[in-house]
């Protein structure tokens, strides 16, 4: 069985609202296989999202695969998909980004790899409505991205080495459709141009390893703010985390996931370790923050993932 790897994502870091979006080292697994069967479909689902992820044709693996054989017009003689995931569904660590990338890799492999990785992308931006998980699921890094009227305008950063990730996942999911429609219509133009600003800002900081400038690049008034009501304890993490030592931190894409950022200094090994103390800190100071609004969350230290979606042949 042919199997795709894919990782997580984390989506606006803050001001880049659908622009911006880093791979992270949790993954997803998406195996595909013919059936012989005509008309044949199987789903299994292993890991997070076991028990509520759709094993019909509501599955976003499955709607991806079609969408690759829709636009190809080959199609395998009945279809077999195997999920195992490790990234939690609905929290905001782009869970159906990476199974639909998964999907469209693994479908495409299975009909002789007709469409190039660019085409691909094109349908998981479409799938998505969005470019800010499925770009950095698929090509890993940090991708800014844009819709223009000629298509995506996009472009791939290097996360530079050093920088660790610490995020509190709440126990509870927030759907993404559920967080899209706490948004205005209309937001203010100083509010635009804040984000502006820091969007510029913080992708100055990050071609620079200008690590201050990182943390105070993170704000953002476009989504936030409305989001805040649907995630008690979000203020609360984002400055406790702060407050413990992080350079800046942020709600991960729609949420209800509070990302922080922190950087190893460069030193021998004695420096590591108070580097891990130091990670330990900003996740317990996040978690405790939920806690105190009521809201149980896991805390994990995860790193950017240089790689994008990759095909993992077994022999
Ligand atoms: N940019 C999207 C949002 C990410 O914030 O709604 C959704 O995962």
């Amino acid at each position: 069985m042919l199997r795709v790897k894919v990782p997580a994502s984390t989506a606006n870091l803050g001001p880049g609202f659908d622009t911006l979006g880093m791979a992270l080292s949790l993954y997803n697994y998406v195996e595909m296989e013919e059936t012989g069967t005509q008309g044949e479909l199987i789903i299994e689902v292993q890991g997070e999202g076991a028990a509520s992820i759709a094993v019909d044709e509501k599955n976003v693996t499955w709607q991806a695969a079609q969408a690759v054989f829709q636009v190809t017009g080959c199609y395998p003689t009945g279809l077999h998909i195997r999920l195992h995931n490790e990234i939690p569904a609905a929290r905001g660590l782009g869970s159906s980004a990476a199974a639909r990338v998964g999907g469209l890799i693994a479908a495409n492999y299975l009909v002789g790899e007709p469409l190039v990785r660019e085409q691909l992308l094109a349908l998981a931006v479409g799938l998505e409505g969005h470019p800010d998980n499925a770009a950095p699921a698929l090509m890993g890094g940090l991708v800014a991205a844009s819709f223009t009227e000629r298509g995506l305008l996009y472009r791939r950063l290097e996360v530079p080495a050093g920088l660790q990730v610490i995020v509190a996942i709440p126990s509870y999911e927030l759907s993404t459709q559920e967080a899209v429609r706490a948004l205005p219509a209309m937001i203010p133009l100083r509010d635009a141009v804040f984000n502006l600003g820091q969007a510029c800002l913080l992708i100055t900081g990050f071609l620079t390893q200008d690590w201050p400038l990182i943390g105070q690049a993170m704000e953002d008034r476009i989504h936030q703010p409305y989001r805040a009501p649907l995630i008690p304890g979000l203020e609360e993490a984002l400055k406790a985390a702060r407050a413990a030592g992080a350079l800046g931190a942020a709600l991960s894409g729609a949420g209800p996931t509070v990302l922080a950022l922190a950087i190893e200094e460069e030193g021998p090994d004695q420096g590591n370790f108070k580097h891990q103390a130091q990670l330990k800190k900003i996740g317990e100071a996040m978690r405790e923050a939920f806690y105190r609004s009521g809201v149980a969350s896991t805390v994990r230290i995860l790193s950017p993932c240089a790689e994008g979606a990759k095909l993992e042949l077994s022999s």
